[in-house]
């Protein structure tokens, strides 16, 4: 027989702890998944996104803000695109900082930059999570960082979806700040491939459209696998611990 390490101490029971939560106790159940830097990043870019979608919103629809005051006596769409601006930098600051932290940080900070689209084990799993979202399976499987069908959406909404806002954003951004300014140098190219500004602030409103989906069904998503998955979702995303319902390894 091989020698198996001596269990780790188990606290004496407190409260109403049972032999049965003991037992459960002595495994494994929770894993440091998210660092605190994927963590920050998460909720600072939320927050940036649901600024820049409310005051984007107003930008391509604009409130009638004549009906507030004189023009010479408000500043209502200034400080709606003031508002749209500086989250815009915040958030295009805290992206490069996620890259970063892609780099440095644990396996799971890498998850949302890259699909293994050459296994064949991944695509397999993509489609449980897909038939198990749709009710199709009755037991969920246990993941530590994202599950795959998760995984997908991030990378295609969020890691390229943040990318071709931040680039149309500051394409935009280069006609106001205008010719030799460093957004023109960087991102002016964009206006001259597109042909048009119509044509750049119509895509970058469908890419709004975009994210507000992934939203609704994020949100969703996060929610309900914390109600009906084996394991912790919304309080991993803020204490950084996954935490398993059950302790079974299958
Ligand atoms: C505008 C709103 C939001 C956006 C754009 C967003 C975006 C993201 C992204 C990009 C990730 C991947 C994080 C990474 O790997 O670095 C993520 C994960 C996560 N988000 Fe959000 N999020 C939003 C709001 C929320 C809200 C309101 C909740 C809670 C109800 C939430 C819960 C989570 C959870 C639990 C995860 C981790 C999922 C997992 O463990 O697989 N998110 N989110
Ligand atoms: C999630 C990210 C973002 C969302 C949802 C968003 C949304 C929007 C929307 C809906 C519009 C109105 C487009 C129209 O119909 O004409 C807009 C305009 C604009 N956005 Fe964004 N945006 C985002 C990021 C950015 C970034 C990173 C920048 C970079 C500075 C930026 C700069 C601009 C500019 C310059 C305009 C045009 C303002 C004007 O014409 O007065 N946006 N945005």
């Amino acid at each position: 027989m091989t020698d198996l390490p001596a269990p780790d101490p188990v606290p004496a029971p407190t409260g109403d702890a049972t032999a049965h939560d003991l037992r459960s106790l002595r495994k494994q159940s929770s894993i440091y998944v998210y660092e605190a830097p994927v963590r920050l990043w998460h909720w600072i870019n939320a927050l940036a996104i649901v600024i820049l979608i409310v005051t984007g919103y107003f930008i391509g629809s604009p409130p009638p803000s004549m009906q507030i005051a004189e023009p010479v006596s408000q500043f209502v769409f200034g400080y709606i695109r003031f508002a749209h601006f500086a989250a815009a930098q915040v958030m295009t600051v805290a992206f490069f900082g996620r890259i970063y932290w892609a780099f440095v940080g644990n396996s799971h900070a890498r998850q949302m930059f890259w699909l293994p689209i050459f296994s064949r084990h991944w695509w397999s799993e993509v489609f449980f999570e897909l038939r198990w979202y749709l009710f199709l399976e009755p037991e969920p499987k246990k993941y530590v960082g994202h599950n795959p069908l998760a995984q997908m959406a991030m990378f295609f909404f969020m890691t390229i979806g943040i990318t071709f806002m931040l680039v149309t954003g500051w394409a935009l951004y280069a006609e106001g700040a205008q010719k030799g300014s460093l957004p023109d140098l960087a991102f002016g190219w964009l206006l001259g491939l597109v042909q048009n500004s119509q044509r750049l602030h119509t895509l970058h409103h469908l890419g709004m459209w975009s994210i507000v989906v992934f939203m609704i069904v994020h949100i969703y998503a996060a929610i309900r696998e914390d109600i009906m998955s084996r394991q912790t979702m919304v309080s991993t995303m803020i204490s950084g611990h996954r935490s398993f319902r059950d302790d079974r390894t299958d």
